[in-house]
């Protein structure tokens, strides 16, 4: 018996970086404060000619080069995001003309939680033997849609992509399992108030600044606290794991105080729980496959283990799994092996 399992994996984030230090100009806030309320230290923000597509293409070109295939070989595309290029068409197939794909293509969205729930949904399909290879993107480009004069906001977010490409595993292993939650009753706890059908954008709307994020802060965090512990441990209930058996533990990275509170209430140790918050703020859908990639390059990762990544935001949503890390099932491209100092000659 083999399960599906993580072939490839990219990631792709936009040069320009806005540190703390630079917000201190832009609004009334400061590297104290943001730092030790969030953990965050500087962002990414896209530049004018850059898109959540395009940057999702640069993560997925990777993902589907580092699993050892071609464009040809990705039978679905499906792109997570909250930060769409256009209400439609769908970034996913942006994405897929970008890159030569010739399957099918839509986009996910269930806020920051939208790479997790395709990865669940890749998975299965996967595992159904309805696809052979699905490509997996999460992509943001969060700066665009935050109002630069909300301190309470403008300092969280960040833009980037993370993509890993979801096939059928070589051995058999751990059999990937997935929590999927959603509570509608805190819909306007995260949310863009303008610009879908509800509200269509207007001189008014966009004279009222409802084109941008509105957040109840401390209502998110408690929510998030909760859901984070409350669907590990579903998870790991699903495939009879306890916490002390997780290699990585990888959670969305929106604050280190949430992560913090929930890798104590769920007892995990730190040095098994990756945080890279402090350069990249919270990248919503992109986060997780971020997270996946400096993971691995760091060495964290290794074939084998057990990964436990979860996710949540608007919605509300969340959702947690646990795969088993497969590692390289193709050796690593020669470009990315001299860019950590390896060669393979
Ligand atoms: N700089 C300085 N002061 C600030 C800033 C800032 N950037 N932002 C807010 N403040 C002030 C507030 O005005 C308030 O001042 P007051 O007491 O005089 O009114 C004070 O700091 C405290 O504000 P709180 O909102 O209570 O601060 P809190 O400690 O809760 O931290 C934060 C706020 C960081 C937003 C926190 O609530 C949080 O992280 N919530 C979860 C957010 C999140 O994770 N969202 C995304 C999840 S889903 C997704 O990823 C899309």
């Amino acid at each position: 018996m083999s399960y599906p399992t993580i072939r490839g994996w990219g990631m792709y984030v936009p040069e320009r970086v806005l540190t703390n230090q630079d917000l201190e100009r832009i609004v009334d806030t400061s590297d104290e404060w943001i730092f030790s309320r969030t953990g965050i230290k500087q962002r990414h923000i896209v530049a004018p000619d850059e898109t959540t597509s395009s940057m999702g293409t640069e993560a997925a070109r990777r993902a589907i080069e580092r699993a050892g295939l071609t464009p040809d070989d990705i039978d679905l595309v499906i792109v997570g995001t909250a930060t769409p290029d256009f209400q439609f068409p769908a970034t996913a197939c942006l994405i897929q003309d970008a890159l030569g794909i010739h399957g099918g293509a839509f986009d996910l969205e269930a806020g920051c939680t939208s790479f997790m729930y395709a990865l669940a949904l890749a998975s299965s399909l996967v595992a159904s033997g309805m696809q052979r290879h699905v490509l997996v993107v999460g992509s943001e480009s969060l700066s665009r849609i935050l109002d630069w004069t909300d301190r309470a906001t403008c300092v969280l977010f960040g833009d980037g992509a993370g993509a890993v490409v979801v096939s059928e595993g070589s051995h058999a292993g751990l059999e990937p399992q997935y929590v999927l939650g959603s509570d509608g009753s805190g819909a306007q706890a995260l949310c863009l108030p303008a610009g879908g059908s509800k509200m269509p954008a207007r001189e008014e709307t966009v004279r009222n600044g409802l084109h941008f994020v509105r957040m109840a802060g401390p209502e998110v965090f408690r929510f998030a606290t909760r859901v984070v512990a409350e669907s590990t441990n579903q998870v790991l209930q699903k495939v009879g794991m306890d916490a002390s058996e997780i290699d990585l533990f990888i959670p969305h990275q929106a604050n280190h105080r949430i992560i913090d509170a929930a890798v104590r209430r769920l007892g995990i140790p730190t040095e098994r729980v990756f945080v890279n918050i402090d350069r990249y703020g919270n990248t919503s859908s992109a986060s997780i496959p971020i997270a996946l990639c400096e993971a691995e390059e760091q060495g964290r990762l290794k074939p084998g283990d057990r990964v436990v990544m979860v996710g949540f935001g608007a919605g509300l949503t969340w959702a947690a799994g646990v795969i088993q890390w497969a590692g390289h099932l193709v050796p690593a491209p020669r470009r990315e092996l001299a860019a950590v100092g390896v060669s393979r000659d």
